[in-house]
């Protein structure tokens, strides 16, 4: 279990740095009118899946519900799946666009969104697991 969230915790602080350059990524290829491949875009919204699967498992098998800290018990699980929607929702938005730049920008805007709920929720771990709130 140990090793489960030790994998957890680095894999956050690398998976908001994906989201990151790939949000950067985004907006610069719909400036440039690049031609649209879901690719990079879908690569970051599948580590989501894979780190919010993992969280559930740790926080089932911990049972994580009965934590002292509200932050951790529904703040940090609340933004990280909602972190995992943007990113789908601008994916699939990026798809149904008929113009590369557009579909950037929507591929863009959801991991946007997506960062700064990351960001969230790896807020609300760090104070949570030191119960300071
Ligand atoms: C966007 C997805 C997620 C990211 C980026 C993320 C990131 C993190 C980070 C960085 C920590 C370590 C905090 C620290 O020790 O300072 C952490 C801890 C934790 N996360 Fe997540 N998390 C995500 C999703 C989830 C989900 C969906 C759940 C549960 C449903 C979850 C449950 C937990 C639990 C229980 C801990 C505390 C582990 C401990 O006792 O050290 N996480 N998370």
């Amino acid at each position: 279990m140990d090793i489960l969230t030790t994998i957890h915790q680095f894999a956050g602080y690398v998976i908001a740095l994906v989201v990151l350059a790939s949000a950067t990524a985004a907006f610069g290829r719909a400036h440039d009118a690049r031609e649209f491949t879901a690719g990079p875009y879908v690569a970051a919204a599948v580590l989501l899946d894979v780190q919010v699967t993992l969280g559930l498992v740790i926080y089932g098998v911990g049972g994580y519900w009965d934590h002292a800290s509200p932050l951790l018990r529904y703040v940090h699980p609340l933004l990280a799946v909602l972190a995992l929607v943007a990113a789908h929702v601008g994916v699939r938005r990026g798809r149904a666009q008929r113009m590369a730049a557009e579909a950037h920008q929507a591929a863009g805007r959801g991991l946007l969104v997506a960062l700064v709920l990351v960001f969230g929720a790896v807020m609300a771990s760090t104070v949570g697991v030191r119960g300071l709130i």
